[in-house]
């Protein structure tokens, strides 16, 4: 038994109610019929009554398509935001933050020729309705609306609240022991919906019962609302339904790499990349070729040995080009984090497959394309490591060592190196990019 109800509680029917239209007098019409009310009670109301009294009924066509069209276009005026889509049910979220199927808006219990759209604030009919019932009948009723829902993860609909006013809606239990002494510390009963569905056991959706009375609760009024039911988005786990969320994490792909220059010591699951790397290779390339390479440099002696030469031959050229040791010292320690990152992959252009043409000119133009293959596969691959939560940074270096990268690794002189990727989880989340936009990036004639 809990707390908020005595040891029974008794759903009483309201029989006797009209067939509701815009302008009736729906507190009148529930002191004619339950005249029997008493404070403490609840007066449970279908939100379809208050729909119908407030005028919250449209005309749509009788003609299926066209009825079809008109509703569609009424859930998108309903409707702030699509929280998914199943098969051609949309699941939005109104103006007051309601989630539901099709913004609420029923053709059950009305005219053919009508849909009723949900009361613009529920909340506030309840309290209408309760401020009503205490002039008129001098009790100190509460009050709840309803509509009836789907559940995100059980088949079959209950009714929920979606107005309430004179209850305390949330029954939190943060703090209490249950009888075997364990503490209850996120149970919070969402009791105002179990009203809905209880005493929906005794409206039933086949219409004439719009009301029945719930009695034998505490009600405690603290002033909350079923306005307090709605989720927080911040608290929302299902923001949006699964294939929004796909579609988000698509669009969000590319521009969720960002180069990573520091990394944890968390190691890097060698399936992730694989994987990426299988994805990288994806790329659009000329006459069906793979122009690309990665060569996961996984023998710590050799990459060693590889970014020591590197290092050396580096420090010759700054040294002839007149850098003083400080410079050459910071300049060279840009390279650290090749020695630093968990994984360095040095990608390569291999142009097998490239054609041969008679002329130079020719020759150079396939080359050309041949490298950009190449580069979008590392890229594919900076963003495929993204989508796996790895940071990555393309570092050029290799394209200035080719000679020495290919001695240091026995490759022959097909292989052309592109930089070194520097791959790793990040030390730190990434900054949000800031809004995108192409810019003068783009021109468009
Ligand atoms: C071919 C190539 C070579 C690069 N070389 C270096 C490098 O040597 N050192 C470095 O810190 N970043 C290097 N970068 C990364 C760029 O600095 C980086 O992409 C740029 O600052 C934009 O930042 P973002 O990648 O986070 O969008 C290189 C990028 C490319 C495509």
């Amino acid at each position: 038994m809990a707390d908020h109800a005595s040891r029974k509680i008794e759903i009483l029917p309201v029989p006797g109610l009209p067939e509701f239209r815009p302008g009736d007098d729906l507190t009148g019409a529930i002191v004619t019929a339950a005249p029997w009310l008493r404070s403490g009670d609840v007066v449970v109301v279908t939100s379809k009554a208050f729909s119908k009294i407030e005028g919250r009924l449209v005309r749509v066509p009788s003609d299926p398509e066209a009825r079809d069209a008109a509703r569609r276009k009424l859930v998108e005026e309903e409707s702030v935001r699509v929280v998914a889509r199943i098969a051609r049910t949309l699941i939005t979220e109104n103006n007051l933050g309601i989630v539901q199927a099709a913004a609420g808006i029923d053709a059950s219990n009305v005219r053919g020729d009508e849909v009723a759209l949900l009361p613009a604030d529920p909340d506030a009919s309840a309290l209408a309705l309760r401020n009503g019932l205490r002039e008129r009948l001098g009790v100190e009723v509460g009050v709840v609306v309803t509509d009836t829902m789907g559940r995100a993860w059980r088949v079959g609909q209950t009714d929920a609240a979606i107005g309430t006013s004179g209850l305390r809606v949330l029954h939190g239990y943060a703090g209490e022991v249950d009888s075997q002494g364990n503490e209850l510390a996120v149970t919070e009963i969402a009791v105002a919906d179990e009203i809905a569905a209880a005493a929906d056991l005794v409206k039933g959706k086949l219409g004439g019962l719009p009301v029945a009375v719930v009695r034998g609760l505490r009600i405690h009024d603290d002033g909350s609302t079923a306005r307090d039911l709605i989720r927080p988005s911040e608290t929302d786990l299902f923001r949006l339904g699964t294939s929004e969320s796909i579609a988000q994490g698509r669009r969000e792909a590319v521009p969720h790499r960002r180069s990573v220059r520091q990394f944890s010591d968390e190691p890097v699951d060698p399936e992730a990349m694989r994987r990426a790397v299988a994805s990288a290779l994806t790329a659009p390339a000329p006459h069906h070729t793979h122009p690309v390479r990665f060569l996961w440099l996984r023998d710590e002696g050799l990459r060693r040995k590889l970014l020591d030469a590197m290092r050396a031959s580096w420090e010759s050229d700054l040294t002839s080009d007149g850098f003083t040791p400080e410079q050459i010292a910071k300049r060279l320690s840009r390279g650290d984090i090749l020695y630093r990152a968990p994984e360095l992959v040095i990608p390569f252009l291999l142009p097998e497959g490239a054609h041969t043409y008679r002329d130079e000119r020719r020759n150079r133009h396939e080359r050309t394309m041949f490298t950009v293959a190449a580069g979008a596969a590392v890229q594919g691959l900076l963003v495929a490591l993204a989508a796996e939560d790895l940071g990555s940074c393309w570092i050029g270096s290799t394209i200035f060592a080719a000679d020495l990268v290919r001695s240091t690794l026995d490759l022959d002189d097909q292989w052309h190196p592109l930089g070194a990727v520097a791959v790793g989880h990040p030390a730190e989340p990434a900054p949000p990019r800031g809004p995108l936009s192409p810019g003068d990036w783009l021109i468009e004639r």
